[in-house]
């Protein structure tokens, strides 16, 4: 009788393990048969109603039946673990053949890259990298520099204002003011920056750009130290063949004040469509600080001279990588970018 259910369940165990399709399914048909509430338990159980002679013999059957079973489970159990081990490597599998990925990364823009190099050459010389604020008093991007109300060189330039004194300053000069108005002197500084202007967007013109303004202030300054720096400066930026022609001009807050030309480092001065056929290429404006502008700023100018220069970093960048559109610098596009 025992014997009987016993073969039965055996045969419905080994049915059921037949079907089994995963480890969960596995330890559902153990627990049905194996388990403390198991089948097999569940036989062990009735065994009182056996003939105690026949008892050990029982007991043997079933022990059995249960190692057969075990046996077999652990085979399954096996079995189904290879099977999922190779499906999750069949869906991980990595195609070697396949191109790689690039990760864009990105890029200094050609005026970054341009201002790295001028603050390179000036902080070689000794010169301090400064800031101004790009919200400005009036007072600080005219008056002090010497350009009154009414001057035309006010109307020259197209302010965006703020209120009637507050204003986005139109030059970097204004950063010549507060470095002076510190009252540490000698002072070698450059001051680059974002400057505005109320004009229209085209090929050579933004209403934001940027300018690197220089000051030096020191006893026995000389135009020929001025001259010295620039034309370090120019031959460093643009190649030691370069070279200079300073041409005299006017700006309200040095006297005197010059315009610095360099040739053409395309065709070297002979004239090209680069330099429009002039040979030379203005890039600076420069000269003696006023002496008016170093009184405003509470330094005595029968003591102290200073000269001062101001490059728009724009024209440098579009001269040294040959950008003819200047509206490409404020696109960000980086397929433009990346080339510099
Ligand atoms: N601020 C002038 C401009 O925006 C440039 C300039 C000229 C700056 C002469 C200077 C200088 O410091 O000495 O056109």
């Amino acid at each position: 009788m025992i014997k009987e259910k016993l073969e039965e369940i055996k045969v419905e165990a080994e049915k059921n393990l037949g079907m089994a399709e995963s480890l969960d399914q596995l330890n559902e048909i153990r627990v049905a048969v194996l388990g403390k509430k198991g089948a097999l338990t569940e036989v062990l159980k009735s065994m009182k109603s056996v003939a105690p002679e026949d008892r050990p013999k029982v007991g043997q059957l079933v022990n059995d039946v249960r190692k057969e079973l075990e046996e077999k489970l652990e085979n399954v159990k096996e079995e189904l673990e290879k099977k999922a081990l190779e499906a999750k490597l069949k869906a991980e599998v990595i195609d070697v053949t396949l191109p790689a990925k690039h990760a864009k990364v990105g890029h200094k823009h050609p005026n970054t890259v341009a201002l790295e190099e001028v603050e390179k050459i000036f902080t070689g010389l000794g010169y301090e990298v400064v800031e101004g604020p790009e919200v400005e008093f009036d007072y600080y991007n005219f008056e002090a520099l010497n350009i009154p109300d009414g001057h035309p060189a006010k109307d020259e330039q197209d302010t965006f204002y703020i209120t009637d004194s507050i204003l986005l300053r139109t030059q970097t000069s204004g950063a010549q003011v507060h470095e002076m108005e510190k009252g540490k002197l000698p002072i070698r500084m450059i001051a680059p920056g974002r400057v505005y202007r109320s004009d229209d967007v085209d090929a050579t013109h933004s209403p934001v750009f940027h300018q690197i303004e220089g000051l030096v202030i020191d006893k026995n300054v000389t135009f020929a130290d001025l001259k010295g720096t620039l034309v370090e400066f120019a031959k460093t930026l643009f190649g030691e063949d370069t070279k200079v022609k300073f041409r005299p001009h006017h700006f309200p807050f040095t006297e005197p004040s010059a315009e610095m030309d360099v040739s053409c480092f395309k065709c070297g001065g002979k004239g090209c469509r680069f330099c429009k056929n002039e040979g030379w290429i203005e890039i600076l404006g420069c000269g003696m600080v006023h002496p008016h502008v170093l009184e405003m700023s509470n330094i005595d100018p029968n003591e102290y001279v200073g000269f001062a220069f101001g490059v728009g970093l724009e024209r440098i960048a579009l001269l040294k990588y040959e950008i003819d559109d200047m509206r490409l610098m404020y696109e960000n596009d980086t397929r433009f970018i990346e080339q510099f």
